[in-house]
């Protein structure tokens, strides 16, 4: 069984999500590698791929959607993300709904979804109200018990192939 963890990271925090992921798949060899270093086709001799992005502007950003439509050989897949804003602000939904319906488009089995907050650490969007307002959930994080959730999420489902 092969199980790849890919990602797209602008400032960092969905790498340390990626990176916790990997830890965690206990089943058979591994590979992690940036969206930008995977060649899709490869994917196609994978069990098991799960795909990370951060939340940009309520969906998915170019980078990621562009990568999920061409990889059209996955079987199964998990998705990860970060995010700024509470959930119920309704600008991280529309980016989970986004990577399912163009997965699903692909014929991928959906293995489940795992998301936290992370850090800003860009200075133009600490300059959006609904971004500085949910300072105290995001600041920090990914922190220690996020790292160790997203170890659990890659061992779960990992074990599920
Ligand atoms: C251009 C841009 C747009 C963003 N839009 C959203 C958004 O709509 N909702 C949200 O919750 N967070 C948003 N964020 C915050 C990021 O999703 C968050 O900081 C994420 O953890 C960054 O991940 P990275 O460090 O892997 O790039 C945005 C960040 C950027 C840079």
């Amino acid at each position: 069984m092969t199980t790849y963890v890919t990602y797209y990271s602008e400032t960092g925090n969905t790498e340390k999500i990626a990176k916790g992921i990997f830890e965690g798949v206990e089943k058979g060899e591994k590979e992690i590698a940036k969206l930008s270093d995977i060649d899709s086709d490869k994917l196609k001799d994978s069990d098991l791929v799960f795909i990370g992005f951060p939340v940009h502007a309520g969906g998915l950003p170019k980078e990621v959607k562009s990568f999920m439509k061409g990889a059209s050989s996955i079987k199964n897949v998990a998705i990860f993300y970060t995010h700024s804003s509470p959930k119920e602000m309704k600008m991280v939904n529309g980016a989970i709904k986004a990577a399912e319906k163009i997965l699903k488009g692909n014929n991928a089995e959906i293995m489940g979804n795992f998301g936290c907050f992370g850090t800003v650490n860009v200075d133009s969007l600490l300059k959006l109200p609904m971004i500085k307002q949910s300072e105290e959930f995001w600041k920090d994080r990914p922190n220690e018990d996020d790292l160790k959730n997203a170890k659990e999420f890659g061992r779960e489902i990992s074990s599920k192939i």
